[in-house]
């Protein structure tokens, strides 16, 4: 019953030249406390699901369910709300502001939520230190490595601290080294009143977690541990 995501029935289409089949009839739950991996060749929808979980597209087919509410996909300005409070997102091109500094990027997530700056200034202060990054508040995203880059990433994806955290190929753009951080700071993330759920090409960093999705071709082909 601690599901905090549950997905029925749920298809996705594309329709460009062609109809493109993204998501086939994808059911499966998510619950709080775990970290969920999801794994599969590239196409075969593990970005399509992570978007439709963070509110961002919507389904062609099927229910999508989060702490026990149907989502309702034509309720933008409701779904980007509960997005800011309670999803945090994190993307292989970590997709930061350049004309923000790392301190503005952290704390314009929280600045969304309630329009206080002090607040919000000091939070961002707060995240960025405990991830190691107190030198570096002041520099734009273009004066950061990949790793610094993506750590700001996190830190803005946790300032609200969401119940769900989504990582869509987190490390895909960083060198081992940087890699193997991000994913420490990833797992360090876990509580018992969060899920987060992560989409890797890496089977070391996979296998790291407490249950291992994979897809194929829009389909769940696979799962690896208890849901
Ligand atoms: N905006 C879009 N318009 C048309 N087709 C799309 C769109 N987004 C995704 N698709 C198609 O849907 C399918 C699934 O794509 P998706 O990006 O979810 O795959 P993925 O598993 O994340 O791949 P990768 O590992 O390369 O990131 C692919 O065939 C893709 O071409
Ligand atoms: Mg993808």
């Amino acid at each position: 019953m601690n599901d905090v995501i549950s997905l029925k029935k749920v298809s996705k289409y594309f329709f460009k030249k062609n109809k493109i089949r993204a998501l086939s009839n994808i059911n499966v739950s998510f619950k709080i406390g775990k970290i969920y991996s999801i794994v599969g060749p590239s196409g075969s929808g593990k970005s399509t699901l992570l978007n439709l979980i963070s509110l961002i597209d919507k389904p062609t087919s099927g229910l999508i369910k989060i702490e026990n509410k149907i989502i309702n996909y034509d309720k933008q300005d409701a779904n980007d709300l509960y997005r800011s409070a309670s999803i945090g997102i994190i993307y292989q091109n970590y997709n930061l502001l350049n004309d923000f500094t790392a301190l503005e990027n952290v704390s314009l997530a929280e600045l969304a939520l309630n329009n206080n700056p002090k607040t919000a200034d000091l939070n961002a202060k707060k995240v960025l230190s405990n991830l190691g990054l107190s030198k570096r508040i002041n520099h734009f995203p273009t004066e950061l490595s990949g790793g610094e880059n993506q750590r700001v990433a996190i830190a803005r994806a946790i300032i609200n601290k969401p119940k769900i955290i989504l990582a869509d190929e987190p490390t895909g753009n960083l060198d081992l080294k940087n890699a193997n951080s991000v994913f420490k700071t990833l797992f360090n993330l876990r509580n018992k009143n969060r899920l987060i759920i992560f989409a890797t090409h890496n089977r070391e960093f996979a296998e790291m977690s407490d249950c291992k999705i994979e897809m194929i071709d829009g389909n769940i082909s696979n799962i690896n541990g208890k849901l």
